[in-house]
């Protein structure tokens, strides 16, 4: 299916063509005999546009001289305006933007378009936030410069997506080439999504499967946590990214062996983008750390998020994961967390036996994408 751009009075629509050639009557910068390119059609007709509106026109609805052209729908175009993300817009650019993170990210995407230096814009409709997309400036642990975009759902289909990836493509080309290309994150269940970033020039490079626990009471779970622990011949311990973010770092580099990964991580970057009141759970036995789990409080209501959880390779397969799911677990729930998500590489065979394991079940997981550099739509 091909689609056209048209102009009715001042409203601009996009047409679905059917593929054949027809003669075009309708329409005064239309070729006769030939679908127009784009063309601006005077028809006169208001009943066209009203029908067209939303989408709602129909080939049987349409002016004969449209279907002749091979028309069969019409979307009015938005006639939204492109423009900076300012204080005001903050908040409803980070809940359109959240509809495209795996779990709840209001908080962490209000930060980012806050952040100074970054490209954020809104699609301004009518004094109403249709649109919202950002070009990130700091690099994420795969040295990528991250970019989001997202489109209310009542304002898909008018072009706002498009107007916002043009703007996106035009401003990433100013920019000297980041050494890990753009990357987005995205939703797994958002098949359109997907589509939309591959005519970015978005390819996938992994998926990660979602996986949700309720939380049990925090006195029972600190208990199947100490247990688990004298098993594995370790002792948890509670602290802070804020307080041990360096040992975070170094348990990080002792543990990721084994995570798939087709970019090298850049774990400094890794450790310095969570957040200070994000917990960790140390894991420790004579010889110094066994193990780590992050977790942090997604922003919902009792949502807790974790964002690793890695054993030393001279620990592993002695139940240490396990006692640190438990201990993180325990953390949450003693912190008021009722219910945990984690997501996993689908690649990954240890850590979703892991997740299985500890009775976790599948919830929303999140494709990464990633481009050299971006396609102008
Ligand atoms: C995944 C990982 C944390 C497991 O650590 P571990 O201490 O060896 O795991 P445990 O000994 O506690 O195993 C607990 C359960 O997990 C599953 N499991 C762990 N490792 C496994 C493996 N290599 N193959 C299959 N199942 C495995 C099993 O169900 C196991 O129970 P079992 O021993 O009774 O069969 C560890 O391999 C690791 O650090 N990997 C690299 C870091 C990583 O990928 N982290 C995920 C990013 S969030």
């Amino acid at each position: 299916m091909m689609t056209a751009g048209f102009a009715v009075g001042a409203a601009r629509y996009r047409a679905s063509l059917l593929g054949r050639r027809g003669r075009c009557a309708g329409g005064g910068g239309a070729a006769a005999g030939s679908v127009p390119e784009s063309a601006t059609v005077t028809a006169g007709d208001r009943r066209l546009a009203i029908e067209a509106r939303n989408g709602t026109g129909e080939a049987g609805r349409l002016p004969r001289s449209y279907a002749a052209c091979g028309i069969s729908r019409l979307w009015r175009m938005s006639d939204a305006a492109i423009r900076r993300c300012a204080e005001p817009d903050v908040e409803a650019a980070a809940a359109l933007l959240n509809l495209t993170s795996a779990v709840e990210s209001r908080t962490w995407w209000a930060d980012r378009l806050r952040q100074p230096g970054v490209h954020a814009i809104v699609a301004d409709e009518g004094g109403r936030v249709a649109g919202a997309a950002l070009l990130g400036i700091v690099p994420n642990f795969r040295g990528q410069l991250p970019i989001g975009l997202a489109v209310a759902e009542a304002a898909r289909g008018r072009g706002i997506g498009t107007a916002l990836a043009r703007n996106l493509a035009g401003h990433a080309a100013t920019l000297p080439a980041p050494d890990g290309g753009i990357g987005m994150v995205l939703r797994d269940d958002q098949a359109g999504g997907l589509r939309f970033a591959e005519r970015l020039g978005l390819a996938p490079t992994n998926h990660c499967i979602g996986w949700i626990i309720a939380l049990a009471d925090a006195a029972a779970l600190r208990e199947s946590a100490a247990v688990a622990a004298a098993r594995a011949g370790v002792r948890l311990a509670e602290s802070t990214v804020a307080r041990d973010r360096e040992r975070l770092v170094e348990a990080t580099a002792a543990s990721v062996a084994g995570m798939p990964s087709d970019t090298p991580m850049d774990l400094a970057a890794f450790a310095a983008a969570m957040p200070d009141d994000g917990v960790l759970v140390f894991a420790d036995d004579d010889e110094g750390t066994a193990g780590v789990a992050l977790i942090r409080p997604d922003g919902a209501e009792g949502g807790w998020h974790t964002s690793y959880t890695g054993v030393a390779v001279r620990a592993r397969r002695r139940g240490v994961a396990r006692a640190l799911k438990l201990g993180a677990f325990a953390a949450a729930a003693g912190h008021g967390g009722t219910t945990m998500h984690s997501e996993n590489d689908e690649r990954n065979a240890p850590m979703l036996a892991l997740s299985e394991a500890m009775g976790m079940r599948r919830g929303r997981g999140y494709w990464s994408l990633a481009a050299k550099r971006l396609t102008r739509p």
